[in-house]
């Protein structure tokens, strides 16, 4: 747990205190991505799985400052500079720990609890505890699947070919035939009904408490950071029982405080440690499973719903590209398009695996073998391609209004498609396949084209990104927050400058007055500045005195020279607080430009800004 103070205005009065634990600690680092953070601040190149930059915290022409997105680590092999996420964004943005971490809730749109200790943690709590009993009751199904009683499930796995070692990998197991075994196994280790109630192992009923997952095989479902959530349970034989009811193939947890069926996806604790380039997303826990036990690691599948929007932009955190390799019947290719318009929605490409003689993955495989699966991964289609292979199929392309149709769908298929040289290829592979000329089929793209609104799923990445930007900062009011923070860091500096002649000198130096935000801090920096170039002390009285009359600015004044706090080093605070109103102002603007080339101007600027730090104490 870590203490957090949340501050309002800048005489700092603390309003309320809370406590964040470490599970809502990883969540907001998890839901950064810090490629895209990092991204605002340097030009990263991709290598390999890495991502290389000039180092910010060192003078270099040459990259050698990386960072592993996978592990949300960064490291400098010029200077040394290392650190986890968090430790990046204290550094670059010379915040503290607690600033750090509010930076990246805010990024993320995570609302830190304010009322207090006792509401953070009780939610934390019972999601703690769900999670406890979960592996508990995983440990349970599994140790049920070696016993007598588990024969029939164990034979089960057999036939559908999965290994001791597979099994033991996924933590797969048995939920034995009766009403209460878990309850009652639940109960033993002290858990109150209550508790077995919300952890949504147990439904009540008639009789009370009864367990939820019945004469099942069980496959937990885990998260990317390895513990259990939630399950996902298969019949074995017959879905009718006896008495006529049905049962449905797979039961799946409910939600719960901590299962979030559309944030997580199955296998994706396993998938996240492939080396692969790309992820593939399958439909069903059996086919994630029988790709995984032939050798193909970064494979994932949603959790018995439709793909989510978050569910896309987790994948596209681990992959550079989905492979979407759904069932091979008509649902499993609406499902994929669904898929595809998520995926690219979300700023990433898509691609379609496509098995021919098989009903999905797991059959396939065991079909044709592992050999036919990596070929069909290979050949895997191009999402635009996929749209107009689809279409293309719909019509009688020996027959010319089959033909004009084909290309009127074609051509809807690519006003949807923001790349124009994936546009152009496609025209010239319409205009190959249906004899109609190049010129014709793009005059048809261009009529669409102009007639449709831009459609949100076909937004690039920088677009989708500016957007989650403008979303997540017009969510709160920036221009308080931001000059706020800006001017509390004015008020700093000003009081250290105030009461050293030497740091004053230095101060001018390197922040003009008109780089203040604030226009009383502004006038007092140059009061201050000349002053100390005179080799004279700052007058507060005189300094205050000038803005008579003026009430709120004579208080804003007057807090500078009284300010008593006390920094274990002057001089760096200075720098940093130097850095931090530089570097503010100039995200502001990055923020409001709308030129790539003033964005590309600033950014550099805030690049030399970074670079330029360092070498500020030895400026004369
Ligand atoms: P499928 O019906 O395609 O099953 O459902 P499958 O994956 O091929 O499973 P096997 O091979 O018959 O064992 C695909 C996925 O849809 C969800 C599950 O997540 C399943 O893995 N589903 C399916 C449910 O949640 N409930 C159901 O009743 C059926
Ligand atoms: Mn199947």
């Amino acid at each position: 747990m870590y203490m957090f103070t949340y501050y309002v205005n800048n005489t700092e009065r603390v309003v309320a205190v809370a406590y964040i634990s470490d599970d809502l600690l990883s969540e907001i680092v998890a839901a950064n991505d810090i490629i895209e953070y990092a991204s605002s601040f340097m030009t990263l190149k991709k290598s390999g799985r890495q991502y290389k930059a000039c180092c910010p915290f060192h003078n270099e022409k040459t990259p050698s400052f990386g960072i592993d997105r996978d592990k949300q680590l960064f490291h400098c092999f010029g200077c040394g500079a290392s650190g986890n996420f968090l430790q990046l964004v204290m550094r670059l943005e010379g915040l503290d720990f607690q600033d750090a971490i509010k930076q990246l809730a805010d990024r993320a749109g995570i609302v830190i609890p304010e009322d207090g200790e006792r509401r953070a943690s009780a939610a934390a709590q019972v999601k703690e505890r769900i999670i406890e009993m979960n592996k508990i009751a995983a440990r349970f199904f599994h140790d049920c699947l070696g016993q007598e009683h588990g024969r029939q499930a164990r034979e089960y796995f057999a036939r559908r070919h999965l290994t001791k070692k597979t099994i033991i990998q996924f933590g797969l197991g048995y939920a034995p035939d009766s009403a209460d075994a878990l309850v009652n196994f639940l109960k033993t280790r002290g858990y109150s009904d209550r508790d077995i109630e919300v952890s949504g192992l147990a439904v009540t009923g008639k009789n009370g408490l009864r367990d939820k997952f019945r004469n099942r095989v069980m496959f937990p479902i885990i998260n990317a950071r390895g513990k259990v959530i939630g399950f996902g349970g298969r019949i074995m034989g017959n879905d009718k029982l006896p008495n006529g009811v049905r049962l449905a193939k797979y039961l799946n947890s409910p939600e719960t405080a901590a299962f979030d069926k559309g944030a997580n996806l199955f296998a994706l604790n396993l998938a996240k440690n492939s080396n692969a380039r790309d992820i593939i997303l399958c439909e069903g826990y059996m086919d994630v499973i029988t790709v995984h036990q032939a050798g193909i690691t970064n494979c994932v599948a949603t959790l018995g719903t439709a793909i989510t929007d978050r569910q896309a932009r987790l994948m596209l955190r681990y992959g550079s590209e989905v492979l979407i390799c759904y069932d091979m019947d008509e649902a499993g290719t609406k499902a994929a398009l669904r898929a595809i318009d998520i995926i690219a929605a979300a700023g990433g490409r898509s691609r379609v695996i496509r098995l021919s003689g098989a009903k999905d993955p797991d059959e396939y495989i065991s079909k044709y073998g592992i050999d036919s699966f990596r070929k069909a991964i290979d050949k895997a289609m191009p999402s635009t391609e996929f749209r107009l292979h689809l279409q293309k199929q719909e019509y009688d392309l020996n027959d010319t209004d089959g033909k004009i149709r084909f290309v009127e769908a074609a051509a809807n298929v690519l006003a949807a498609v923001n790349d124009p040289v994936e546009v152009e290829a496609y025209i010239k592979k319409t205009a190959k396949d249906t004899g109609i000329s190049e010129q014709s089929i793009f005059g048809k793209y261009k009529e669409i084209k102009g007639r449709q609104p831009r459609s949100p799923a076909v937004r690039t990445k920088e677009e989708h990104k500016r957007r989650e930007l403008s979303r997540i900062n017009s969510s709160k009011p920036p221009q308080e927050r931001v000059s706020a923070a800006a001017r509390d860091a004015e008020r700093k500096l000003l009081s250290i400058a105030a009461r050293s002649k030497r740091l004053a000198n230095r101060a001018a130096k390197l922040i003009t007055p008109d780089e203040f935000s604030d226009k009383v801090y502004a006038h007092m920096a140059q009061r201050i500045y000349e002053s100390a170039a005179a080799g004279e002390e700052a007058d507060p009285a005189a300094i205050i005195n000038e803005f008579s009359g003026e009430r709120e600015s004579e208080d804003q004044a007057g807090a500078v020279f009284f300010n008593r706090e006390e920094y274990s080093d002057d001089e760096q605070t200075l720098y940093d607080l130097i850095y931090k109103i530089k570097l503010d102002r100039l995200q502001s603007k990055i923020n409001a430009a709308e030129q790539p080339e003033e964005i590309g101007r600033l950014l550099e600027e805030k690049t030399k800004l970074i670079a330029d730090r360092g070498r500020w104490q030895s400026i004369n």
